[in-house]
């Protein structure tokens, strides 16, 4: 199959796409999705195929209001008070399903669903005109990173779908704050772009926090936490600001040449500026975010690439997504001066 790049002229294309029960990526403020009409089992079927997704999985269903999600998700007023602060937004709200209404293939079996209604006029448009709400995971390959433009999309999925909306890069570019609203306690699943204390600020009560790392054994909350994610094929390494110093030393050591995506001032210290092995994170931590993907994906098609050391940042709330996703890249190894000097 051609897949076909679509402009934001063309949403008629794609909507009579998904109409048809065809897959079609689209853009959001987070990571480009891959769409499939969530009503149509067959549909939401090639999703996992496509993806070459595990079905244990669950699929987030992507609304264009925030009413279309009680067709098929159980509202409460706490819910609607987060929806309300947030939609259109990056946050995916797990509510327990109206039994029947939605299948097994979106949700994985589980009585729970997730929905968000993202912050983008295309997507939201393309939803109102297929005439029902898509479910979309992010537009990769399973387990590599996010896609963030539609080149990433095609990079992965061409041949496989039917065609790309291209609105160009996302502007967040980590996913979306997952938050189970379906227990007694809210807890936050998985870290993004809305904290956990701007939801305590709108529940008016505790959130839970801790992203548990589950092992490929256990079950666990978010069925996509437990993958390996997130990772080129290459060795990555976090890097801690203090150790940049020692990190550039021993990079400029190897071989071969070693990856670096590092923030703009620490480039222009270490006088890195237009290197072909630097990947700038540019100038504040929410460019870091916006460019992590994008650069693990430029390393990764290079082949005189096989080391990548990217910038740990500051250990906050606002950077926890950032972290959590870098995190998961590099397996969770460290430069460290100890075992690489
Ligand atoms: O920003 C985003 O959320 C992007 C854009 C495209 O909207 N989508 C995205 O989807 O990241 P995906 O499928 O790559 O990640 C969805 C996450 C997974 O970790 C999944 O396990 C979890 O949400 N999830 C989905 N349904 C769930 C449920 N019912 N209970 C718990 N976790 C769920
Ligand atoms: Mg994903």
């Amino acid at each position: 199959m051609e897949t076909k790049i679509w402009a934001v002229n063309e949403i008629e294309q794609a909507a009579k796409a998904i109409k048809r029960g065809s897959l079609v990526a689209f853009p959001t403020e987070t990571v480009y999705g891959l769409g499939a009409d969530a009503f149509n089992e067959q549909a939401v079927g090639k999703v996992y195929a496509a993806k070459g997704r595990p079905s244990d999985n669950p699929l987030i269903v992507h609304v264009a209001d925030a009413e279309q999600v009680e067709k098929y998700a159980m509202v409460d007023a706490r819910a609607k008070k987060v929806m309300d602060a947030f939609w259109p937004g990056p946050l995916t709200i797990i509510l327990p399903v109206v039994r029947g209404a939605i299948s097994h293939t979106v949700t994985g079996g589980l009585e729970t669903v997730a929905s968000r209604m993202p912050d983008n006029d295309v997507t939201r448009t393309l939803i109102r005109m297929a005439d029902t709400p898509i479910v979309g995971p992010s537009a990769n390959t399973s387990g590599k990173p996010s896609p963030t433009t539609a080149q990433h999309v095609y990079h992965d999925l061409h041949g496989k779908i039917a065609g790309i909306l291209d609105d160009g890069a996302t502007t967040i570019g980590v996913e979306s704050t997952v938050i189970d609203l379906s227990v007694a306690q809210p807890a936050v699943l998985r870290p993004g772009k809305i904290t956990p204390e701007q939801l305590e600020a709108v529940l008016g009560e505790p959130v839970d926090s801790e992203v548990h790392q589950v092992a490929a054994s256990e079950a666990p909350k978010a069925p996509g936490m437990k993958y390996r994610h997130y990772a080129p094929d290459k060795d990555v390494y976090m890097v801690a600001r203090e150790d940049w110093t020692q990190a550039i030393i021993w990079a400029q050591g190897q071989l071969a040449p070693v990856g670096l995506m590092l923030p703009n001032d620490l480039i222009v210290e270490h006088q890195l500026a237009g290197m072909n092995f630097v990947w700038s994170l540019g100038n504040d931590d929410a460019e870091a975010a916006a460019k992590l993907f994008a650069g693990l994906r430029y390393f990764d098609d290079r082949d005189d690439i096989a080391t990548i050391l990217v910038a740990e940042l500051a250990h906050t709330s606002a950077n926890a997504a950032y972290n959590n996703r870098l995190g998961k890249s590099s397996s969770g190894q460290k430069f460290n001066v100890t075992d690489f000097m």
